[in-house]
């Protein structure tokens, strides 16, 4: 599928999705084309212009306000009777930016390890449907105001059902290899995680004059793993230092037994990009960055 992406009033351009060989349940779709079509009800108005910056699952603590809004002459104004009541709705939704799937991913928590694409919530799907369940603040007509969530701005929205704890809560299911990575995530880290006299100032500078947190999710990050990982964004730079890329910056830092050191901290995206006009809107932090190298030029 093929998202125009200007406003919430724009309109999808239809595009086949691969067709796939329904061999002997051809039948059950009783003569309709192997392609079952939706449309969407309407679009997400996010703060979140990129991937990166949208989380893995909602983060129910962040307050954050999201509008979900309605595409008009549809009569979707009744649609939303009687949902004001619920505390928090399921979208149904489509990974609108992604443009292939994969049968086995690497999910971003946990040991850098394949998982099949069915096992996991990776937008890599072969139908590209989002599943989240969002706090239902308010609707005005056709806009919905939600909470936290994980959508990027403009993701095309197909459904909103009630979310009823009664059906749909099942606290004490088993959570397969999740339930794994969790019981290992809740012993303590692993690494002990310092900033070299450098490496404070900038966190300092960015948390101060912008502030952006970089140096907790430093920590956060590198304090149970530092090992290259792809989903994670750690790469090895050269002999001595690896690259972690987290959000619109990155950061070099060196491993010693157990302690990573930051060495540095970077803009995440390349000069001649800040400075790009095509580029200027889409960009996050893009002012932070550019008023960062004022400071601290980049390297030859
Ligand atoms: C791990 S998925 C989980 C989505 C949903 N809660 C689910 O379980 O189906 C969430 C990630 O999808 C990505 N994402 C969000 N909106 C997207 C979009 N419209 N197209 C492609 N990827 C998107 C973001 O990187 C976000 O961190």
């Amino acid at each position: 599928m093929v998202w125009d992406p200007g406003d919430s009033e724009a309109k999808f351009q239809g595009q086949s999705l691969p067709r796939f060989d329904l061999g002997g349940f051809a039948p059950l779709l009783g003569g309709l084309a192997n392609e079952l079509t939706l449309h969407p009800i309407g679009f997400i108005r996010t703060q979140k212009q990129v991937k990166f910056q949208a989380r893995h699952q909602p983060q129910e603590i962040e307050a954050e306000r999201n509008v979900l809004e309605l595409l008009p002459g549809a009569n979707y104004e009744q649609a939303l009777q009687d949902l004001a009541g619920f505390s928090r709705v399921w979208l149904v939704w489509w990974f609108h930016r992604n443009t292939d799937w994969r049968p086995r991913v690497m999910p971003p928590r946990g040991p850098a390890k394949r998982r099949g694409v069915f096992a996991t919530r990776s937008p890599h799907r072969p139908n590209p449907l989002g599943l989240t369940p969002v706090q239902l603040i308010e609707i005005k007509g056709r806009k919905l105001i939600l909470g936290p969530c994980d959508l990027v701005d403009g993701t095309p929205v197909f459904d909103i059902k009630p979310y009823i704890p009664a059906y749909d809560a099942f606290p004490g299911e088993s959570a397969g290899w999740i339930a794994e990575v969790d019981a290992a995530l809740a012993v303590p880290p692993k690494f002990t995680v310092v900033f070299s006299p450098l490496a404070e100032k900038q966190a300092e500078w960015l948390q101060a004059e912008w502030q952006v947190d970089f140096r907790s999710r430093l920590v956060e990050l590198l304090a149970r793993d530092p090992s290259p990982h792809r989903t994670r964004r750690i790469t090895r730079r050269d002999d001595r230092e690896f690259l972690i890329g987290c959000g619109a910056w990155r950061a070099g830092f060196t491993v010693t037994d157990n302690v990573v050191t930051v060495q540095v901290i970077e803009p995440g995206y390349p000069q001649r990009f800040l400075h790009d006009p095509a580029k200027r809107n889409g960009l996050p932090d893009r002012d932070a960055q550019l008023a960062f190298l004022e400071v601290w030029p980049e390297r030859p």
